[in-house]
């Protein structure tokens, strides 16, 4: 595989319960079914995905790290994170491409400390509130920046 045909997306903690948490703000639609989606849309924009999901900051920073020279870009919802996570944020900015920032629910109509968000300084794009389709205009703006389209 190329890098350029290559994207990784990553999810951040308690994602992994997508379909059962909260589903007043993150819908009932599981990780699994996410994932199927996302490779959906994947094959359709000629990409290979690499997912990751972890709870633990430090492997979500290795995962990040890892990506460069190997992804061409980077969909990332660091969840509870994203609202106080240096280390992320940093990886985020050392990454050699683009960076996306996803949140499925609406942060800026929650609670105060949600609207606080940190690793989005460092993302290239930001989308919150689209629901889950967020990772599908994600991936979108990804084959943008790749060069596929004028925009
Ligand atoms: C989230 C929003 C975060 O505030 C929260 O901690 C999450 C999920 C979202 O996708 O809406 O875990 O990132």
């Amino acid at each position: 595989m190329k890098p350029s045909d290559i994207i990784t997306v990553i999810n951040g903690p308690s994602l992994s319960q997508l379909g059962s948490r909260e589903t007043e703000h993150y819908g009932t639609t599981t990780q699994d079914e996410l994932m199927e989606m996302i490779q959906d849309k994947a094959s359709m924009l000629g990409f290979k995905v690499v997912f990751i999901q972890s709870d633990i900051e430090g492997e979500l920073v290795r995962a990040i790290n890892s990506a460069s020279g190997s992804s061409l870009g980077i969909v990332i919802n660091p969840a509870a994170y994203s609202h106080y996570s240096i280390a992320i944020m940093d990886a985020m900015a050392a990454f050699d491409g683009p960076v996306v920032e996803v949140h499925i629910s609406r942060v800026f109509s929650r609670e105060p400390f949600r609207n606080n968000l940190v690793t989005a300084q460092a993302a290239d794009a930001f989308i919150a509130g689209a629901g889950i389709r967020g990772y599908l205009h994600a991936m979108d703006i990804l084959y943008e920046s790749a060069g596929n389209m004028e925009v």
